[in-house]
């Protein structure tokens, strides 16, 4: 029998190429070989902003971006973390398997704190691995293909389950996360995250032109003046996209950037036409789901009642464990 993923994301709207590289490309290609299921937490949105107003239009966005990408919704359900009332449930139970003291100490929610300023923590919040917790293991996955900063949430999963199957009989297994190998993509300003916030991305929704405007802004080799110079690849933002996005051509930019033979201008566009016929499928199916929106919210239905079924069973199993009948 094939092994089942559970993999999400929050809904932050249209994705960049960091989404890709670090999570989606990785999904693409697991969903042959695993039992996948792709979650939506839209609940998890709330955890750093209580505004609802954005949530269904940036699911649907993000939902087009999967499917365009080459998720399969035939082969793996799509499906809203709201709309599956047991997500709440077990969540609850696992709140009360899971000491404060533990979660306080989760670097990544610290991360986010500090990064966001967050003054003082709400509950939710303190608590968002919990709720990671029960969409990992209401499908019982047992593989989590994610980026290094989700690896604190999955060890509190393994915790969890460990300690339900202690206290009321195996119900769950232990899951394991599944790193991305290129896992971080920098942002076009050099900062290490590509992110929304930070202004800094490509979209893969951009068209070719966008893209090409974007890169020649892009951050390079600050020591690289004039065409002529020497320039060092392994500091140059551009140069990680080439290597990501052209391995074929890697050895010749690399040499022609160090000699100073190749400008940053044209080494720049040479990597915007390799991101644009990479973007060019994706773009094409993308149009085609815009103009489709109705089976977008079909696919949605359709993910969301595969799952409501299997999440049903757990909680089944669930109740008789707890004796809660
Ligand atoms: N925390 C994940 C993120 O920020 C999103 C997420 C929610 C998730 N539930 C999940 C990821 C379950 C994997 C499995 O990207």
């Amino acid at each position: 029998m094939k092994k089942r993923i559970l993999s999400g994301m929050r809904p932050t709207g249209k994705l960049h190429i960091g989404h890709y590289v670090g999570a989606l490309e990785n999904w693409v290609k697991l969903q042959e070989e695993y039992e996948s299921y792709h979650l939506i937490a839209d609940y998890h949105v709330l955890t750093t902003n209580l505004s609802t107003d954005e949530i269904y239009n940036n699911s649907i966005e993000m939902v087009i971006d999967w499917l365009a990408s080459g998720l399969d919704h035939l082969k793996s359900p799509i499906f809203r973390q709201s709309q599956i009332k047991e997500h709440a449930e077990l969540f609850l139970i696992y709140s009360m398997l899971i000491t404060t003291a533990r979660l306080e100490r989760n670097p990544t929610v610290k991360e986010q704190v500090r990064d966001l300023n967050i003054e003082n923590v709400i509950y939710g919040h303190l608590g968002y691995p919990v709720l990671q917790a029960a969409d990992i293991l209401l499908y019982k996955g047992e593989v989590v293909p994610v980026g290094e900063d989700q690896v604190p949430h999955v060890e509190i999963t393994r915790e969890i389950a460990r300690k339900f199957n202690l206290q009321y009989g195996k119900v769950f297994p232990e899951p394991e996360p599944k790193l991305t190998i290129f896992s971080r993509l920098s942002g076009l300003d050099g900062n290490a995250k590509m992110s929304k916030s930070l202004n800094n991305t490509i979209l893969l929704s951009d068209n070719s032109a966008e893209v090409s405007n974007k890169l020649r802004k892009a951050v390079t080799d600050p020591q690289k003046v004039r065409r002529n110079d020497p320039g060092r690849p392994d500091v140059c933002l551009v140069f990680t996209y080439h290597k990501k996005f052209n391995p074929e051509e890697i050895n010749e930019i690399e040499t022609g950037c160090r000699s100073g033979n190749l400008g940053c201008v044209d080494c720049k566009m040479k990597c915007s036409a390799k991101i644009n016929s990479f973007l060019s499928p994706i773009l094409e199916k993308r149009k085609y789901y815009e103009n489709n929106i109705q089976e977008v919210k079909e696919i949605l239905n359709a993910g969301e009642i595969k799952a409501k079924k299997v999440a049903k069973e757990t909680m089944e199993e669930v109740h008789e464990a707890m004796k809660l009948g």
